[in-house]
């Protein structure tokens, strides 16, 4: 049986962290589980990936802490290097990934959350890094994300604290986009996944692209990346589509990924 399962539904799919006795906490099996859903998104055809949790309660309350209390260094860093691999793979997957917060985002559930493209949450999602409570470091990039989407003063407050945060303080520092309720979460996300859909899909990906790896790089080169992008959509049949369904005063685009 597996605690991650995927659902295709044609333009977008959803992910979701099926483990409620343990609040969908991610042991080493959650997380191969994990990597086969995301082995199952076919990339030619969908266009866009929703991450949530199962229930009502939590969206993954971390990296198994029962697992991991008895680990030694060596195996401590391999776990780490799992947890990574798989977090770096959705950060760098070619179509958008929406995180839907669905209740706690704690230590690697935060992680998860932010190696999406941007999070919603449902207004009683928590997000928190409590590692230093637990003798430890976050372990699948929280230092290095946090920083990122939030800026180094409030990332540093939460981690060295361990204080966790609700969705409304979630949404005044950036580390979500929206907070809705229970009931709208996946409806909204879904309609934003279908919105993404819509648009031309090679576009899309190559802006996922150049805003991931452009934040890597100073503004000279990060402008040269854009430019080369930017040509590298035209003489695409969605360039011309695009374009001509303007042109033509056309709503309906028949986008086609190439
Ligand atoms: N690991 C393992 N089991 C977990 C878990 C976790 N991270 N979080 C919850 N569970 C288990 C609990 O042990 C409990 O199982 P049992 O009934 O078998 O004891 C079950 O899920 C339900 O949890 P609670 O009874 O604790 O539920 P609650 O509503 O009272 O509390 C909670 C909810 C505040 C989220 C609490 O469960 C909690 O604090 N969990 C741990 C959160 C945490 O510290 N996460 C960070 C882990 S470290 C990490 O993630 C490192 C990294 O960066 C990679």
């Amino acid at each position: 049986m597996s605690f991650v399962t995927y659902e295709n539904k044609g333009a977008y799919g959803i992910i979701t962290m099926n483990r409620p006795q343990a609040l969908n906490a991610l042991d080493s099996q959650v997380l191969d589980d994990l990597s086969a859903a995301l082995d199952e998104v076919d990339l030619n055809t969908v266009r866009a990936l929703i991450i949530t949790g199962a229930g009502e309660k939590s969206f993954v309350a971390g990296a198994d802490i029962k697992e991991m209390a008895g680990l030694t260094k060596a195996e401590g860093t391999a776990f780490g290097k799992k947890g990574n691999d798989i977090f770096r793979r959705i950060e760098t997957l070619p179509i958008p990934v929406i995180a839907a917060v669905n209740g706690f985002a704690l230590g690697g559930g935060c992680e998860l959350s932010m190696s999406c493209d941007f999070r919603i949450c449902s207004d009683n999602a928590v997000f928190g890094q409590p590692e230093v409570g637990l003798g430890i470091t976050p372990g699948f990039g929280g230092t290095q994300r946090l920083a990122r989407i939030v800026g180094p003063g409030y990332a540093k407050q939460m981690i060295y604290t361990a204080r966790n945060i609700k969705a409304d303080e979630a949404l005044r520092i950036g580390l979500v986009n929206q907070v809705v309720s229970q009931a709208d979460l996946l409806p909204t996300a879904e309609k934003l996944a279908a919105g993404i859909a819509k648009n031309a899909p090679i576009a899309v990906r190559m802006c996922k692209k150049a805003v991931n790896e452009g934040l890597d790089l100073d503004m000279d080169q990060a402008i040269e990346l854009e430019e080369k992008l930017f040509g590298e959509c035209f003489e695409t049949h969605d360039q011309k589509e695009g374009m001509n369904a303007f042109m033509e005063k056309r709503k309906e685009k028949n986008f086609t990924n190439n």
